[in-house]
């Protein structure tokens, strides 16, 4: 067998993408055969024990405290960005001149300027793109856009996303950088309203126009370093909005993190004239399906269990029924990743799209002011 050709990663960030983005890479290979395969090679963070821990725990041949030296070195190929938002643009700008290809997390940006200045730089440098919107590569996800495509939904109607979570009402949740919107620039909406929009766009197709609202419930917090200190929220709790499709659909999108016993509950429905399908990350295993056209006495939603190798990505696993989880939704974006990267393509999502989803957050921002129904923004 041919050696695989090696790309030499760099990942900038070593929080919690930072452990699921290491995982993919050291899982691709050995199970998913891509032809290029990762090499972890280089780590970076901003704390010199934290950053020296991480990549030992975590499997990495170097560390480093210096981002902007690493993603200049000619023997990194693919730079991986893992840190909060208010750092993606100037890393992935930085990275693209440099003639690096970029993998970035969600949401691309802060702001639409600066996704736009992100996308015109991989452009211009002629570099592979991808933003890591990993729920969109579950086969059971990936299992329902090929049954709307199909038609055998019929006309699509409605799209009802809602992406739930609970983690701020933990008792004694200190401030952190995802209530400070310089470091984050939107609460729920950016965070998990951006994963619920993007679903929206891989399902439906493009949003022209919202109407929205965000609110903030728990207005503060204590300060890590000083409990007895409040430190003041900037951002959403929870954000809700109507949208309207260029074909026609209507959608609701929420997404909340004070939907009290919802851990991770990210789930959609697509309603159509000929059927129905439903999901929820919680039972991220199953599709639920309706047909019309089933007979009569039989109609009724049915739960398709997307562990079939004939299902999207799976026959890289276990046999049928052994279920697959979280990680694996990395590991599957990983891999188109470097199949891109392989073919000099982009896959998808990449920063076109997390442009089009920055325009709809900002106009869902812009309508949540105005409580008005606002257009979307176009390139
Ligand atoms: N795809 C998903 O489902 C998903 C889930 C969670 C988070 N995210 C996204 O991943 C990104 C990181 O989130 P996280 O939960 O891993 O955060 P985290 O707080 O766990 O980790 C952030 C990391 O970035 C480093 N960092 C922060 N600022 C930096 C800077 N200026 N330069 C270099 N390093 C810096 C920190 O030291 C830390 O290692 C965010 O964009 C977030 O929206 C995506």
């Amino acid at each position: 067998m041919k050696k695989p050709r090696e790309v030499r990663v760099a990942m900038i960030g070593h929080g919690f993408m930072g452990r699921a983005h290491s995982n993919a890479f050291r899982q691709v290979g050995p199970f998913m055969q891509p032809r290029l395969t990762p090499r972890l090679a280089v780590v970076c963070g901003r704390n010199e024990g934290a950053v020296k821990e991480a990549a030992a725990r975590l499997g990495w041949d170097e560390w480093s405290t210096d981002w902007r030296a690493v993603v200049n070195r000619p023997d990194i190929d693919l730079v991986d960005i893992v840190t909060p938002g208010d750092s993606h643009a100037r890393i992935a700008i930085a990275a693209a001149r440099a003639g690096k290809a970029v993998l970035c997390e969600k949401p691309l940006a802060n702001s639409v300027r600066e996704a736009e200045a992100m996308l015109a730089a991989v452009k211009k440098a002629g570099v592979v793109h991808m933003l890591c919107h990993n729920y969109r590569r579950i086969p059971a996800v990936m299992l329902a856009r090929q049954i709307i495509e199909s038609g055998r939904l019929g006309e699509i109607y409605h799209f009802r996303g809602a992406y739930l979570q609970d983690w701020v009402l933990a008792p004694g949740m200190v401030f952190r950088w995802r209530f400070d919107r310089k470091k984050t620039g939107s609460g729920a909406l950016g965070d998990i309203g951006s994963h619920s929009l993007d679903l929206a766009r891989f399902l439906v197709g493009e949003i022209t126009e919202i109407a929205g609202e965000l609110t903030t419930f728990v207005k503060e917090h204590p300060l890590p370093d000083d409990p007895r200190r409040m430190g003041r929220k900037t951002v959403d709790d929870a954000a809700a909005a109507l949208v309207r499709f260029a074909n026609g659909a209507r959608g609701t999108i929420e997404g909340t993190r004070v939907a009290s016993g919802r851990k991770n509950a990210n789930r959609f429905e697509v309603n159509g004239s000929l059927g129905s399908l439903a999901f929820d990350l919680e039972r991220l295993n199953e599709l639920q399906l309706f047909l019309a056209s089933d007979p009569g006495p039989e109609q009724g939603f049915r739960t398709i269990l997307a562990t079939d190798p004939a299902h999207p990505y799976v026959k890289s696993w276990w046999p049928p029924g052994h279920l697959i989880g979280y990680e694996h939704t990395f590991t599957h974006t990983v891999y188109d990743l470097l199949e891109g990267m392989a073919r000099g393509r982009s896959p998808r999502p990449n920063f076109e799209d997390g442009l089009r989803n920055q325009r709809v957050l900002a106009a869902w921002e812009k309508a949540a002011r105005s409580r008005r129904w606002e257009k979307v923004g176009r390139a």
